[in-house]
C-alpha cells in the first residue's frame, strides 16, 4: 500500500470486532513507527500496549469509573482550549453531529449521546489499546512529536488492514488510566488509541470532510 492510499483510507473507525490482534504484529508495528521523526531526536513518547487480560480489566474498570465520576477527574491538560473559536467551533461540532446521526441519536437523546461517547472507555469493543504518555517537562513542540508517532502508528496499522481510532478522552480519566498503567509520577498521560478490525457498521461508514486547501493554505511566491 503508499502512503497516499493509507491516508485516504484511514478512518477513526468507532466500532470493533471482537477478534484479537497478533501481539507480534502489533510489537512489529511500533517498532516501524519509531521511524518518526522529533525535534532533536528527544523521541519524548512512553507506549503502554494494553492486550488480553489486562485489557478485560481496565474495560471492568473504566465501566465501574465511568459510572462513579461520569465527569471524569481532574485534569492534566485542556483537550481543547477554553472558548473555542470559531471555526474550529463549528468543525468540532459539525463532526459530532455527522457521528450522532450515522449512529440515529438525535440532539434530545441526550443519555444516547453519553452513552455513545462512553464507549470510548471500552475501546469502541477494541481488543487492544495503546497509550503514549510524555514526561512532564515537556513543552509543545514535543507534544507535537507524539502526532508523528501516533499518525505513523495509524497508518502501518492501516497498511496491515488494521483499524484505529486516537482517543484524548483518556485524558479525562488520568489518574485512573495512571494508575492501572503504573506511570510514574513525572509522566503525563496524553492520549489512547483503540485498535483492532473495523466492524462493518453505519458508525464506521460516513465521510469525515475538511476545510478545503484555499482555506488553510496561503502559497507566496507562486
Ligand atoms: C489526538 C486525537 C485525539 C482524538 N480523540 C478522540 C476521542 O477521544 N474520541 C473519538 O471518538 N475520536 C477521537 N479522535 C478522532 C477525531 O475525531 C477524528 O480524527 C477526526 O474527526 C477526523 O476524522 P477521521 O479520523 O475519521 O478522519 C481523536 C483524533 C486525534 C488526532
Amino acid at each position: 500500500m503508499t502512503v497516499s492510499a493509507a491516508l485516504a483510507r484511514r478512518r477513526s473507525v468507532r466500532d470493533f470486532e471482537d477478534r484479537p490482534v497478533p501481539v507480534d504484529l502489533l510489537k512489529d508495528i511500533l517498532a516501524q513507527a519509531l521511524r518518526a521523526p522529533s525535534g532533536g531526536n528527544l523521541q519524548p513518547w512512553q507506549l503502554h500496549l494494553v492486550l488480553g487480560d489486562r485489557m478485560d480489566q481496565l474495560k471492568a474498570l473504566m465501566q465501574q469509573r465511568v459510572q462513579e465520576h461520569p465527569g471524569g477527574e481532574e485534569t492534566d491538560y485542556d483537550i481543547y482550549p477554553r472558548g473555542l473559536k470559531s471555526p474550529y467551533r463549528e468543525r468540532r461540532h459539525d463532526v459530532g453531529e455527522r457521528l450522532y446521526a450515522a449512529l440515529g441519536i438525535p440532539r434530545e437523546d441526550k443519555l444516547g449521546r453519553m452513552l455513545q461517547f462512553s464507549r470510548n472507555f471500552q475501546f469502541f469493543g477494541a481488543p487492544a489499546g495503546l497509550f503514549v504518555a510524555i514526561d512532564r517537562s515537556m513543552g509543545r513542540p514535543q507534544w507535537s512529536d507524539l502526532g508523528m508517532l501516533m499518525l505513523s502508528v495509524m497508518l502501518l496499522l492501516e497498511e496491515a488492514g488494521v483499524a484505529s481510532c486516537a482517543q484524548e478522552c483518556w485524558a479525562v480519566y488520568p489518574k485512573t488510566v495512571g494508575g492501572f498503567l503504573g506511570l510514574p509520577q513525572e509522566q503525563m498521560l496524553f492520549a489512547g488509541m483503540a485498535i483492532g478490525y473495523a466492524k462493518a457498521a453505519p458508525v464506521n461508514d460516513w465521510p469525515v470532510p475538511r476545510a478545503p486547501l484555499d482555506e488553510v493554505l496561503r502559497v507566496h511566491g507562486a
